[in-house]
């Protein structure tokens, strides 16, 4: 089976946190988008999030017929993907009720039409294991809120076909999105892993009275973090080489490195370690809320995604990738 055909409406299911952050990203780029969710207000909700998230998308650049006139919503999941060419799933994280959940898409979305879960921590082996049609489903795991932040983990499970997996890399690339291919499912995907193995330092850290939870935080934001905004590690070490480049960082510093993996940290999460961190964030927030908080980091969120030119329908690089990986 092919997945190549054209996507113009897309299906949201779930639309909490992260599925309304979706829809309001897809209305953004010109898709007519279904939405549905059983919860009480959940269409409140959404359009209020869509409203708020607007105006941030406005100033990324919306695509050519972007309306937010173009969301419906239905609490019948039959209907919202009776006609779905892409479905972007965003149900509650719970191993048993997604597998349902695919089982009940599955059957009531188009044959030759994808399924794309934001699942965080689950394999799509396990979630397509009772679909009739697994071949189409994967797992598109995006970072919050997926309309701002543009990269999506894209990973198959065991019986999802690769044409499926090639086909949502593209769209994604198509829509603005920074897909990056997981060639094997793993526990968090990856930059959950990546997060998680910064952070278990941080804790570490803390826990062992080296520095405050906020001078953690500046160690990371006003330092390295910079960089990462902009440039990922291993391309950052190229330019941190000098003239030499990554070669001298390999000839030169990635033992030295190295040398320290055995010295990093291991922490036990104790309640004393947990009271720490607790305090000393809201130390640090000051008094500041947290929607305060949100807004001014997405306010320049906005500000850093221009400068990196980051905006509007998309770079045409999911084409780039198919080519590269000898797809038609
Ligand atoms: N929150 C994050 O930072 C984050 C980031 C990336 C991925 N994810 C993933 O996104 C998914 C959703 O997470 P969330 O944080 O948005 O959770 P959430 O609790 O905010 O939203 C889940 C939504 O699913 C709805 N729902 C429940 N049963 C449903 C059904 N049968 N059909 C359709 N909708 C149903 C709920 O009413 C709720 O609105 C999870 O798989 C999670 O792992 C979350």
């Amino acid at each position: 089976m092919s997945f190549d055909k054209p996507i113009g409406r897309i299906a949201v299911v779930g639309t909490g946190v992260i599925g309304a952050s979706w829809a309001a990203h897809f209305l953004a780029r010109g898709f007519d988008v279904v939405a549905t969710d059983p919860a009480p207000n959940a269409e409140t909700n959404l359009r209020t999030y869509v409203d708020e998230a607007w105006g941030a998308l406005t100033a990324l650049g919306l695509s050519p017929g972007a309306d937010r006139q173009r969301l419906a919503f239905t609490t019948s999941m039959k209907d919202a993907l009776a006609k779905a060419d892409f479905v972007q799933e965003n149900g509650p994280e719970r191993p048993d009720f997604k597998i349902q959940l695919y089982a009940d898409m599955d059957a009531a979305t188009p044959a030759d039409s994808l399924i794309a879960s934001s699942s965080s921590t689950l394999t799509m082996s396990v979630i397509q294991s009772k679909c009739a049609r697994p071949e189409r489903c994967l797992i598109g795991h995006p970072f919050n809120p997926p309309h701002l932040i543009p990269l999506v983990e894209v990973v198959g499970g065991v019986k999802t076909s690769p044409a499926a997996v090639q086909q949502a890399l593209a769209f994604y690339a198509s829509i603005g999105k920074k897909p990056i291919l997981l060639h094997k499912e793993m526990p968090g995907h990856v930059s959950n892993r990546l997060q998680t193995a910064l952070y278990r330092e941080v804790l570490y850290l803390v826990d062992q009275v080296v520095l405050s939870v906020a001078d953690a935080d500046d160690a990371v934001s006003w330092g390295p973090g910079l960089r990462w905004g902009l440039v990922g590690p291993s391309l950052q070490f190229h330019i941190g080489g000098g003239a030499g480049g990554i070669q001298h960082f390999i000839d030169q510093l990635v033992e030295p490195m190295a040398a320290l993996f055995g010295q990093l940290g291991n922490p036990i999460i104790t309640p004393e370690l947990k009271r720490k961190l607790s305090e000393g964030v809201l130390a640090e927030a000051g008094n500041r809320s947290v929607k305060q908080l949100a807004q001014d980091e997405n306010e320049k969120l906005v500000q850093l995604l221009r400068l990196r030119g980051q905006r509007g329908p998309g770079t045409g690089r999911g084409k780039e990738r198919l080519s590269a990986a000898g797809a038609s």
